[in-house]
C-alpha cells in the first residue's frame, strides 16, 4: 500500500481556512418561494397573474366566482384606479342578488391551503367600495364541501382603497382549505391584495417565511446565503431581469412579474424579507444582481445552447449603476440616508452590514457582459471599497466562458468568482484534487451552484468527498453552496434538490444530510497530513479543521467504495485530544434515496467515540463519518 501521506510528520501550525466556506443558494426555482418559503396561502393574490407567466394564465387565475344557493351578481378584471400603479389588476365584484349565502370569489391557494386548528391566520384584503352604501362581507376558511372553519365579518366603509384585516382562527384541520369572499349584500366593489398568513410565521415575522422550511435552512447555520437566484437573477429578457428595487416597500406597491422558470414572482419574499432571515439565522447576506445583460437563454433558447443574451443600452448603464450602489446604501447606510431611510421606514434601522455582492449569474462572456461588469465593478470598488464584489465564469467548470470569465476576472482584479457545475458522481470523485491545482495569486473561488446529479446516497457521498477538497482548498476557496436548494412536489423544473416538500411535508435528501453535516462542522485552520489514505484508491477521501472558537478537532472521513476500509488517523502534533470524542455517520445503501413518504431511509446517526493520538477507524462502505473531538 502506498501512503500519499506520511502520518509521522509533526504538525505544522495548519492553514487558514475562509471563515465563510459553507452556506446556502436560495433560487425561486421549483416554487421555492411563493407557494414554498414564503408564507403567503392565496396564490395570485394581487390578480396579477398572466399569460406572460404561462399561456393559460390570466388574472383570474387560481381564483374562483362564486354564486352560492342561486345568488347572482357579476365579475370584471379591471385597471383604471388600481391601489398603486405598479400592481394594476384588481377584481370589481358586484353583487346583484346575494340570497342566504352571498356572492364572491374563492382562492384554494398552491394546491390547497393547509389550516391547523386553533391557530391563528392573519386575513387581510383591500376593498374600494363602489356603490352608495357600505357593503357586508364575510370572509371564511371552509372545506372543499363548503363547511366553515372559520368567519369573520365587516362592512364596507370607504370609497377609497382601504385594507381591512382579521384573525381567523379554524375550528378543524385540513390541508384543503380555500378562502372565500363573499358579498353578502346588495353592491358594488372592487378588491385586491387579499393575503392570508399563518400567525406562526419564522420567529413570527410578517409578512414572513414557512417556520417548518425555514428552520431547517437555520438549523444549518449556513455562513451565508447567495439570492435570489440563479437564472431568475439575469432573467429570460432585459425587461424580466430581477430588480432589487422593485421588491422593496409595502407588498402592494412591489412589482410581480414572471419567473423564468415557467410561472409567477409575487415578490413579496423580496430584498428586505431576505435579508431579514439572513439576519435572523446569523447567515451573511449574499445578494446577486444581474450584470446589465439578461440570460443566454432568454426567448426560449435554453436547450441549443443559448443566444439570446440581450445587453442593457449604454444610455441606461448611469441609472443601473446606481441602482446597485443604492443597494449598498439600502443594506448599510444610515438610517438617515436616502436608501437606508427605506430599511428603516421597513422596521430596520440597524444597517444589515452587507459584506458581500454578486455581479452576474453565469453569464455568457461577451463584449457586452464585459464592458457592463467593469464598469458596474469599477464603480462599486470606487465607491465601496469595503464591499467584496464576487464575479462569474459561466455555467460549466471549463470550456470557454470558463476560461473567458476567469481571465477577464483575473485582468479586473476582481477578489472572488462564482463557477457553477453539476455533474455525476464519477467526475466529482476524479477531481477531487480541483482547487489543489489553482493558483494561490488569482481571485478566490466562490463555488456558488453544484450538485451531483441525483438524491440516492451515492450522489451525496461524492459530494461529501468533494467538499472535503473545498475544506482542503479553503485557502481560495472562499464560499461554496449546493444547488437548488427547495423543490415543491408537481411544481419541480430542476429534479436534482436539497429539500423536497409539499404544503405538509418535506424530504430531507441525504444531500441535505450532508451539506448540514459540513456546515455544522465547519473550521477556521486546516492541517494536512493527519489521515492516511492510499493514493491508488479513488473511492476515499478525508480532511481535518480546527475550529477556533472550541478548539474542537474535527475529521471528515469519506468512504465511497464498496467494501469497509481502514483509514489511519493521527493527531501526534495536537498537544490534547480528549478521548471522549463525539462521531456523527451517514451511511447505508448506495441506491437509496429519501422519498416526502418515507423521509427517513438514510438519516445521521450520532455516538459517542473514543479518541487517541493515533487510531484506526474503519470507514463503512459508502459513508461519511465526521468525528468531533475536543483539545480542551
Ligand atoms: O440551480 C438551477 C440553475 O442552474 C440556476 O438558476 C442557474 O444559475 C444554473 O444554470
Amino acid at each position: 500500500m502506498v501512503f500519499a501521506q506520511s502520518a509521522e510528520r509533526t504538525l505544522t501550525k495548519g492553514k487558514k481556512i475562509s471563515p465563510d466556506l459553507f452556506g446556502l443558494f436560495f433560487e425561486d426555482i421549483n416554487y421555492s418561494a411563493d407557494g414554498g418559503l414564503y408564507a403567503e396561502l392565496v396564490q395570485n393574490r394581487s390578480f396579477e397573474y398572466s399569460p406572460t407567466d404561462r399561456r393559460d394564465w390570466n388574472p383570474f387565475s387560481f381564483w374562483e366566482y362564486i354564486t352560492p344557493d342561486f345568488s347572482y351578481g357579476s365579475i370584471t378584471v379591471e385597471t383604471n384606479s388600481p391601489i398603486h400603479p405598479n400592481n394594476p389588476h384588481y377584481i370589481v365584484l358586484t353583487a346583484e342578488h346575494v340570497g342566504d349565502a352571498g356572492v364572491g370569489v374563492k382562492n384554494s391557494g398552491f394546491d390547497g391551503i393547509v389550516v391547523k386548528a386553533g391557530e391563528s391566520y392573519s386575513i387581510s384584503m383591500f376593498v374600494r367600495q363602489l356603490s352608495a352604501d357600505p357593503i357586508s362581507l364575510a370572509i371564511s376558511l371552509q372545506t372543499p364541501k363548503g363547511k366553515v372553519l372559520a368567519e369573520s365579518k365587516f362592512s364596507t366603509s370607504s370609497k377609497d382603497w382601504k385594507k381591512y384585516s382579521a384573525t381567523l382562527k379554524p375550528i378543524e384541520s385540513t390541508d384543503s382549505a380555500s378562502l372565500v369572499v363573499l358579498a353578502t349584500t346588495r353592491g358594488k366593489l372592487a378588491l385586491d391584495v387579499v393575503s392570508l398568513f399563518p400567525e406562526k410565521t419564522f420567529k413570527n415575522r410578517p409578512n414572513g417565511l414557512r417556520a417548518d422550511l425555514a428552520q431547517l435552512l437555520a438549523d444549518m447555520k449556513p455562513r451565508f446565503i447567495r439570492f435570489p437566484g440563479g437564472c431568475l437573477v439575469h432573467g429570460d429578457g432585459l425587461g424580466n431581469m430581477y430588480r432589487w428595487k422593485n421588491t422593496i416597500g409595502p407588498i402592494e406597491q412591489r412589482i410581480e412579474q414572471k419567473n423564468i422558470w415557467g410561472y409567477h414572482q409575487s415578490l413579496g419574499l423580496g430584498y428586505f424579507e431576505y435579508f431579514q432571515f439572513c439576519e435572523d439565522i446569523g447567515a451573511k447576506p449574499l445578494p446577486v444582481l444581474p450584470a446589465a445583460v439578461s440570460c443566454q437563454n432568454s426567448g426560449g433558447t435554453w436547450r441549443i445552447g443559448g443566444t439570446g443574451q440581450k445587453a442593457l443600452p449604454k444610455e441606461e448603464m448611469q441609472d443601473y449603476i446606481q441602482e446597485v450602489l443604492d443597494l449598498i446604501e439600502w443594506a448599510n447606510g444610515p438610517a438617515t440616508s436616502t436608501w437606508g431611510a427605506k430599511r428603516a421606514a421597513a422596521g430596520h434601522p440597524a444597517p444589515f452590514n452587507l459584506q458581500y455582492i454578486g455581479i452576474g449569474n453565469e453569464d455568457k462572456i461577451t463584449s457586452e457582459f464585459e464592458e457592463r461588469f467593469k464598469i458596474i465593478y469599477t464603480a462599486v470598488k470606487a465607491k465601496h471599497p469595503e464591499i467584496t464584489v464576487i464575479g462569474t465564469s459561466g455555467p460549466f467548470p471549463d470550456g470557454e466562458d470558463f476560461e473567458k470569465g476567469w481571465r477577464f476576472a483575473n485582468a479586473l482584479n476582481v477578489p472572488v468568482v462564482d463557477e457553477h457545475y453539476y455533474k455525476e458522481p464519477s467526475w466529482l470523485m476524479s477531481n477531487l484534487d480541483r482547487y489543489d491545482k489553482y493558483d494561490r495569486t488569482h481571485a478566490e473561488i466562490y463555488l456558488g451552484e453544484y450538485a451531483s446529479w441525483g438524491n440516492k446516497l451515492k450522489n451525496a457521498i461524492a459530494e461529501a468527498a468533494y467538499m472535503t477538497g473545498l475544506e482542503r482548498n479553503g485557502d481560495i476557496v472562499r464560499m461554496a453552496s449546493y444547488a437548488p436548494l427547495l423543490a415543491k412536489r408537481n411544481h419541480t423544473q430542476w429534479k436534482t434538490d436539497m429539500i423536497f416538500f409539499d404544503n405538509n411535508l418535506v424530504c430531507l435528501t441525504p444531500n441535505y444530510h450532508v451539506q448540514k453535516i459540513f456546515s455544522l462542522n465547519q473550521g477556521d485552520v486546516y492541517f494536512d497530513k493527519i489521515v492516511n489514505l492510499d493514493s491508488n484508491d479513488t473511492t476515499a477521501a478525508a480532511s481535518c479543521v480546527q475550529d477556533n472558537e472550541t478548539g474542537d478537532i474535527i475529521l471528515k472521513l469519506v468512504n465511497a467504495g464498496k467494501e469497509s476500509q481502514a483509514m489511519k488517523v493521527n493527531l501526534k502534533g495536537f498537544k490534547r485530544i480528549v478521548s471522549k470524542a463525539h462521531l456523527t455517520l451517514l451511511a447505508g445503501d448506495p441506491e437509496a434515496e429519501n422519498t416526502l413518504e418515507k423521509p427517513e431511509v438514510i438519516v445521521p446517526t450520532t455516538s459517542n467515540f473514543q479518541a487517541s493520538k493515533s487510531f484506526s477507524y474503519h470507514a463503512p462502505a459508502m459513508s461519511l463519518t465526521v468525528i468531533r473531538m475536543k483539545t480542551k
